[in-house]
């Protein structure tokens, strides 16, 4: 444990706020979890499309990718995911004071997990969406083969396998992949998320102050 008594945060003139003003909308995470195979990534891919049109700053952060990185060192027991999850809610955290509104793909299975990425943002600031597909469904796809390898035993703590998932109780969005097609279901993530985009008057207000 570092000597975090000897470290004292510094003040920065530019704020939050002056970033959001300048990209001319808020920033905030939108949160995917959901089974390996449930469509998290390719639901963010389409929400950021729809975003990046409308002249948004976006950036997604996605398990498969940042786990060639960032967290290249962690595996897949429950302590790892957990610093997997932990790490990447403070990136987010980074990302929305640079004023990005960042969208996350990471099945992030454990509930405690996904309340501490909450905590360390605003309450406005987190929007969990549920990606939800049966693991039968999912499995069914296996778009990368890994549900094969996990049932032959050559890959261990597989999510849905032999490592649970903890469906979220009160996401504030939820969309079941299996019924909906692609393109209703990033209807609805967007929909959800449109009014959180544009800065208050008030907020504009205050800043002018
Ligand atoms: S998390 O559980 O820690 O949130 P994360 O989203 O970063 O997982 O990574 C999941 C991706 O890693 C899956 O989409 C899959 O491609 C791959 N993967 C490799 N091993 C496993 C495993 N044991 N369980 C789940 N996913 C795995």
């Amino acid at each position: 444990m570092t000597e975090q008594k000897f470290i004292i945060p510094q003040d920065y003139h530019i704020t939050k706020a002056d970033r959001q003003k300048s990209f001319k909308h808020k920033s905030f995470v939108v949160w995917f979890t959901g089974l390996s195979g449930s469509g998290k990534s390719t639901l963010a891919n389409l929400v950021e499309q729809r975003l990046h049109s409308l002249g948004c700053h976006t950036y997604i952060l996605d398990g498969d990718n940042v786990r060639h990185g960032l967290n290249k060192d962690l595996g897949f027991d429950e302590v790892s995911r957990q610093e997997n999850i932990r790490r990447i809610g403070e990136v987010a955290k980074l990302m929305v004071d640079a004023g990005v509104i960042v969208l996350t793909a990471f099945i992030s299975p454990f509930r405690s997990d996904r309340q501490m990425v909450r905590e360390l943002l605003q309450a406005d600031e987190y929007v969990e969406v549920f990606v939800n597909c049966p693991l039968e469904v999912c499995e069914q796809r296996d778009v990368k083969g890994l549900y094969q390898k996990a049932r032959a035993g050559m890959i261990k703590n597989f999510t849905g396998i032999d490592s649970p998932f903890e469906s979220p109780t009160q996401p504030e969005i939820e969309v079941k992949t299996d019924i909906l097609s692609l393109q209703e279901s990033m209807e609805i993530v967007f929909q959800a998320i449109q009014d959180k985009i544009m800065i208050d008057e008030e907020d504009d207000n205050n800043d002018n102050d």
